[in-house]
């Protein structure tokens, strides 16, 4: 079980750690939520552009039908911000999904210029009692002001780039002041630290892998982590990470690997299109 919630500006309530399902795709995709909702995930991390939405809807069905309630998450494409278009999209993902409970905007596309008449849109969904929670990701401090300043309500999460490699103390700091949770996308950011001491050093003094002490590091940064896993061996690893803690030192070390130019494929908010 993940044995921890956190809890969002709006009251409701967000497991610590959470799947990812995306690259996955038709009977691999139903076949992996299920095993991870069965395994003890809670909150289940899915897009319209991951075209998995009906698969993972499938899932959580079965789920539900045995009395296991996981937080349902999928974010709006960029090719339907706009005020109604989102209305639409929203109907759409729905349909799919069954429930949602936990909206986002996938990624800003500030060169279109539209994200806020989404915001609108999901601000008013929220109101109707359509979704229980509303978010972001790929925001920036200036887009978060933006639509909280326009419509005031400030998104519950921002579903960020962040890894070892790029920590995002910046932005982790503007969350904590502006009330937002930090959800944590790629959060192995592809492995790439996992055999550096700071890692490796608290793996063989605590018996765990690499993929568990970064996972514990979101953990205890207070971001949520999304680790995607196809088979159940790894996503019940992942899972097992609430038994031990890092010390103040060790946090410290793997936060030091971080580098200005750490993203992964170069996905800047401010640029990156997503459609
Ligand atoms: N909002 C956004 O813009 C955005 C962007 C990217 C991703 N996301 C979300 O974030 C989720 C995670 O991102 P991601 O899939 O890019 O990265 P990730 O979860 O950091 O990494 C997934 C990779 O790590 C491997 N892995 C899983 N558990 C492992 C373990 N215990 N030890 C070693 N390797 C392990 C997986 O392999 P196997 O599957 O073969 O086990 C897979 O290749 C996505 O699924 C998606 O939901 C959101």
């Amino acid at each position: 079980m993940t044995s921890m919630n956190l809890l969002l500006n709006d009251g409701a309530s967000l497991p610590a750690l959470g799947f990812g399902t995306y690259p996955l795709k038709g009977a691999e995709a139903i076949r992996s939520v299920s095993t991870a909702l069965d395994l003890g995930y809670r909150l289940i991390d899915s897009a319209a552009n991951y075209e998995n939405e009906s698969e993972v809807g499938q899932a959580v069905a079965q789920a539900d039908a045995e009395g296991v309630r996981a937080v349902v998450t999928t974010k709006l494409p960029g090719r339907d911000h706009g005020y109604d278009q989102t209305m639409r999209s929203f109907e759409g993902s729905l349909r799919k999904l069954g429930r949602i409970d936990l909206y986002l905007i996938h990624w800003p596309n500030p060169r279109h210029g539209r994200y806020l008449d989404a915001w609108r849109a999901m601000v008013e969904l929220q109101r109707a009692g359509r979704v229980r929670s509303i978010g972001v990701s790929n925001f920036t401090e200036q887009h978060l002001r933006e639509v909280a300043d326009a419509t005031g309500v400030m998104p519950s999460v921002n579903q960020i780039e962040l890894h070892p490699e790029f920590p995002q103390a910046a932005l982790r700091r503007i969350h904590a002041e502006f009330g937002v949770l930090t959800e944590s996308w790629s959060p192995f950011g592809e492995g790439r630290t996992f055999d550096h001491p700071a890692v490796t050093g608290p793996a063989a003094h605590y018996k765990r892998t690499p993929a568990q002490i970064v996972l514990r590091w979101h953990v205890q940064l207070g971001s949520v982590p999304l680790p995607k896993a196809s088979g159940d061996e790894r996503q019940r690893e992942n899972l097992d990470v609430f038994d031990f803690a890092l010390t103040e030192a060790e946090m410290a070390a793997i936060t030091g690997l971080g580098r200005p130019d750490g993203r992964l494929w170069g996905g800047d908010p401010e640029t990156n299109e997503e459609m």
